[in-house]
């Protein structure tokens, strides 16, 4: 049985990740794979609970940063390693980088210490393939408008947050190359898709 592949899915609210999410799970069952969907915050009991506090509890941002890696280690040792030892490939809606964009680029946190928790938390762990959406806050705002719902405690954020965070992931994509997909946010779904069933095929 051949170990599956971990691929995770980056990019600033309302960057439309969700749908592409869904099109290559539809594109990987077709080729007879088991697809293991999940996401971060959360992904797991206890992380779901975790969920709930960082989008509704204000806090500091090292508090949020721990919280973050405690239900990052529990989703990695409960959920994504046994389905990546059975065959499985793992479709996460973030991981690591979203604490680097958020934390460190959004809210200045320590990159060092974040490095520190991320070496003592994942052990070296990481994505196969990392696909980064990249788009302007200004079109990801009128995004997220036109989707239902309440905003989070990240959501609210202002415009200067999210060009900060952008940059913080796009720096990570340059600095990682050999995993990153960065695709252009804006280009039609039909397209973007195209990207990332290519970015995969060498797996299939
Ligand atoms: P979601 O709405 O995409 O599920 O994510 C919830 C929010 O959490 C989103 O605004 C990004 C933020 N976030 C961080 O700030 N740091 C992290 O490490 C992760 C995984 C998410």
């Amino acid at each position: 049985m051949t170990r599956g592949r971990f691929i995770t899915f980056e990019g600033i609210d309302g960057a439309g990740k969700t749908t592409q999410i869904d099109a290559l799970e539809k594109h990987l069952r077709e080729h007879g794979i088991e697809v293991v969907r999940s996401r971060e915050p959360g992904g797991t009991p206890v992380g779901e609970k975790i969920r709930e506090m960082l989008l509704n509890d204000e806090m500091t941002v090292r508090t949020e940063t721990l919280l973050f890696f405690a239900g990052r280690a529990e989703h990695v040792e409960t959920k994504i390693k046994p389905a990546l030892e059975r065959g499985a490939w793992v479709l996460s809606d973030r991981f690591a980088d979203a604490t680097y964009a958020y934390q460190v680029g959004g809210k200045g946190f320590s990159s060092e210490e974040t490095e520190a928790l991320e070496a003592w938390t994942l052990k070296g762990f990481a994505p196969d393939m990392t696909v980064l959406f990249d788009l302007s806050p200004e079109t990801a705002e009128k995004r997220r408008h036109v989707r239902a719902g309440e905003e989070d405690r990240f959501e609210r954020e202002n415009k200067a947050f999210f060009e900060a965070v952008r940059a913080a992931y796009l720096d990570r994509a340059e600095r990682n190359a050999e995993r990153f997909l960065t695709v252009n946010a804006g280009d039609t779904p039909e397209a973007i898709a195209a990207v990332i069933k290519e970015g995969v095929a060498r797996w299939l």
